[in-house]
């Protein structure tokens, strides 16, 4: 590649999941491999890329506003514009024809080829015209293997373990956005879980869209999280995000046994009516939910539980909505993410259902399940009040350089005043929890 003498500055800035953001450190990686630094500041950037989320319409708008904002610096100045990721997947055409400023367009299957791509891009910027480039085909292998992410930082270490969604649920965009679901070999995730312990990672957190289905050979995923538990200098290890359909017994024991994985799992539920979460093709019923939840709880009695919820999905009404609202009381989730249902074009249902529930309707049910999780959650975490807990330290508060916030086991968050203790983010800390709120716990 040819370069000037100092390098190009590259800045990147992550939408969407925690895949998402994973990938953004495997892009680092390769860019810096190919001679690229990278800059925080945005007025020195050479290259702004932004790695895009598809999943709902609100995380179109916001790349959108920032394309916007883009433009106008491009305005003024040379620059490079990439836009990455599962947006860059789906909407290719609408992209390049509505945003002309583009010049790279690289899906989350491509990024071995963004090196050549941007350098060809600045190349063309340097002699006066512009070139656009796009790589956008989805591999059924590519799984960055030997590409050693280029982290952030801090306390936790993602590890993606596999890519892509086979599942199809009707409402979801992912499998198109990822393409099909593939594993990566556990001795290469293995390695990678040892080099995040000597670079003093104390926690690891295993990705994928649909993590508990990993499988190579005779690896599955209890396998693979109890290896990766036993890491020497790894104190937790968490996962995310799971299908209810892959919990077998096994995966639970190991959960209720290992000390190193932690006792939370996000289990999306979508829905509490069976005839809807037909449509959706999630493959459980509310019954098959409710006995699993059932066994998770009895086999590790002090787990927390978090969900995911779609209100106004195609055709649901208001008795099959009371349905969630009741399966949400009885659960009693710690916490839940409520989205409003978003048509995502040429997924099943945007082929087969109308998007026929109102933006007021789909809100107001929105916002009845959002008061009685805040109570739910309020409650849970008022039961802390009085325990001691084991926490790791993970950054100041956000509201103030004076407190730490760090994590309980089950990932609640506790907030509390530092003191003479000499702590230090990585460290753990037993704690008197005196107080709480829905979104986090208060500690002496
Ligand atoms: N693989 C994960 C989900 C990833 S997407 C899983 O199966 O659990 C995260 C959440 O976004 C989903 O659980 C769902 O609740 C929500 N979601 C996905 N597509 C959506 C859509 N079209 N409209 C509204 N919410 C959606
Ligand atoms: Fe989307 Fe369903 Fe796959 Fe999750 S399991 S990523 S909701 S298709
Ligand atoms: Fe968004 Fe893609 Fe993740 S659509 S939620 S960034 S897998």
């Amino acid at each position: 590649m040819t370069h000037k003498t100092t390098p190009h500055l590259v800045h990147i800035e992550t939408f969407g999941c925690q895949m998402n953001e994973s990938d953004s450190e495997l892009v680092r990686s390769l860019l810096k491999q190919d001679g690229f630094a990278f800059t925080d500041d945005r007025e020195r950037a050479d290259v702004m890329l932004m790695n895009t989320c598809a999943i709902r319409e609100n995380a179109h708008n916001k790349v959108y506003g920032h394309l916007g904002e883009l433009h106008a610096i491009k305005k003024e100045r040379p620059l490079v514009v990439g836009v990455l990721g599962c947006m860059a997947q789906s909407l290719k055409d609408e992209l390049t024809k509505k945003v002309p400023l583009i010049d790279v367009l690289a899906g989350p299957d491509a990024y071995r080829q963004l090196p050549m791509l941007i350098s060809n891009a600045l190349q063309a910027q340097e002699q006066g015209f512009s070139k656009k480039a796009f790589a956008l085909d989805l591999s059924e292998y590519e799984t960055y293997d030997g590409v050693m992410p280029d982290r952030e930082g801090g306390t936790n270490a993602w590890i993606t373990v596999m890519r892509g969604c086979d599942n199809f649920c009707s409402f979801c965009v992912v499998p198109y956005t990822r393409g099909r679901e593939r594993s990566r070999d556990p001795q290469s995730i293995l390695a990678e879980a040892q080099q995040a312990a000597a670079l003093g990672y104390k926690q690891i957190t295993l990705l994928g869209q649909n993590v508990n289905s990993y499988r190579s050979d005779d690896w599955d995923f209890a396998k693979l999280i109890l290896a990766v538990a036993d890491t020497p200098g790894i104190e937790r290890v968490r996962f995310t995000s799971p299908h209810p359909k892959d919990f077998p017994r096994p995966l639970l024991e190991a959960i209720a046994t290992h000390p190193k994985i932690c006792k939370h799992i996000h289990l999306p539920l979508q829905s509490g009516s069976d005839r809807i979460l037909d449509l959706m093709g999630r493959l459980y019923t509310t019954d098959d939910y409710r006995k699993l939840v059932d066994q998770i709880r009895q086999l590790i009695p002090d787990i927390v539980l978090t969900t995911d919820i779609i209100c106004g999905f195609c055709s649901e009404t208001d008795e099959e909505f009371n349905q969630t609202y009741q399966l949400v009381e009885q659960v009693r989730f710690h916490s839940a993410f409520v989205f409003a249902y978003s048509e995502r074009k040429n997924t099943i249902a945007a082929r087969k259902y109308p998007d026929d529930i109102s933006n007021e309707v789909k809100s107001l049910r929105v916002q009845r399940l959002v008061d009685l999780q805040r109570e739910i959650g309020a409650a849970l975490n008022r039961d802390y009040i009085g325990q001691r807990v084991p926490i790791l330290v993970e950054r100041d508060a956000t509201r103030s350089p004076d407190q730490w916030m760090g994590k309980t086991d089950g990932n609640i968050a506790v907030i509390w005043n530092k003191g003479t203790e000499p702590l230090q983010p990585g460290m753990f800390t037993t704690r008197l929890i005196t107080d709480a709120t829905t979104a986090a716990l208060f500690a002496e």
